[in-house]
């Protein structure tokens, strides 16, 4: 039984500043202080982010809305960025980045979860997550942005991609930009298009609010003719990989502009090394070494190996996977780029091997 409130623990998270010091001076452990007060509320820490689940709504045939209300370390989040959301199961603890699609001042969010084919940690989230209970979330990141400038915005969307954007223009109609602002959203059919009703209320009260549907399912999609003929001088997409790069290559070969900002989240390709050949993997914490490939991530291949690297977005966006390189020299998969400096921060989802290499894991 919870000593405070929500609320109570919220007001109370202000006030814990010297704890902070004193932990941070090493005089307390943190992990003894949030021992104690998770006593007064399951969510209350000194620094790490927890929330309460406070409703649970179905915005389309596979993603469900969650409404959370945070303890108060939640610092600057804006609608559009991600958060991490940590669960765990069977003992080992997961994680997986989600957008804000709301932030309010008053420690509310809510986020949208897509249920992905075989993915345990998501149907663990949509069939058995509670109102009431507690969970973690990491802090937000992430740079997608609203134009500066009141000109006409594009936004494109497929499948999940649809929930920063989402966020973003929630934000931007609540502040009164006036501005033509359409937005195109491409899903597999009709049962999978999430906040359908709300996208609808929206250009009704809206009237410099217009969006298209396309259904991919039926044969229809976003060509470079149906992008052409879109008003738009900053475009904003978000989408799988490929949807999002064929995007801003017909955006680019039409000339219409830099004022572009993207995201994706399918795999990254990987790019095939000239030479490919067995490496050496030394894991230094875990005191492992096993044979790898130059052609794989190092996440992969320390999942491989039976570890349990911290990870989220497996894209190299939200950092949680960043290992200390100590030897060798590992290689940027988005860039080719290679780094072999000792004591260099890596993010290994976006890294292989390139050669022998030992890890701070
Ligand atoms: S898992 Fe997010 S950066 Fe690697």
């Amino acid at each position: 039984m919870a000593l405070l409130s929500l609320s109570g623990a919220r007001w109370l998270a202000a006030y814990l500043q010297p704890l902070r010091q004193l932990c941070a001076n090493g005089w307390l452990r943190e992990a003894d202080v949030d021992l104690c007060l998770r006593q007064l509320h399951a969510a209350l820490r000194l620094n790490r982010v927890f929330a309460q689940v406070e409703a649970r709504r179905w915005v389309a045939d596979d993603m469900l809305a969650l409404q959370l209300r945070c303890n108060g370390n939640a610092r600057d989040w804006r609608a559009g960025q991600h958060v991490q959301l940590y669960l765990e199961q069977d003992g080992v603890r997961h994680g997986r980045s989600y957008s804000l699609t709301s932030v309010a001042t008053d420690g509310h969010i809510e986020i949208a979860i897509k249920r992905q084919p075989g993915g345990r940690l998501s149907s663990l989230l949509l069939d058995h997550l509670e109102v009431g209970e507690v969970i973690e979330l990491g802090q937000a990141f992430g740079e997608f942005v609203w134009p500066q400038e009141h000109n006409a915005v594009l936004l494109l969307a497929a499948g999940s991609g649809i929930t920063p954007l989402l966020g973003l223009l929630r934000d931007a109609l609540a502040r009164g930009f006036a501005a033509p602002v359409t937005l195109l959203y491409q899903v597999r059919h009709q049962g999978q298009q999430a906040f359908a009703a709300e996208l609808q209320a929206l250009s009704a009260r809206h009237a410099n609010f217009q969006v298209q549907r396309v259904f991919s399912g039926e044969g229809d999609r976003l060509s470079a003719e149906r992008l052409a003929a879109l008003q738009g001088d900053h475009l904003r997409v978000c989408g799988p990989r490929g949807f999002v790069e064929q995007a801003c290559g017909w955006w680019h070969d039409a000339g219409r502009g830099s004022s572009v900002q993207s995201e994706s989240f399918s795999p990254l390709p990987m790019p095939a090394e000239t030479e490919t050949g067995e490496v050496r993997l030394s894991f230094a914490r875990s005191r492992q070494q096993v044979s790898g490939s130059s052609n794989a991530s190092l996440l992969e291949q320390a999942e491989a190996a039976g570890l349990r690297p911290a990870h989220g977005c497996r894209q190299g966006i939200c950092t949680s996977c960043t290992c200390l390189l100590l030897a060798g020299t590992v290689r940027e998969l988005r860039s080719g780029e290679l780094f072999a400096e000792p004591g260099q921060p890596i993010r290994l989802c976006v890294s292989a091997p390139h050669g022998d290499v030992e890890i701070d894991l």
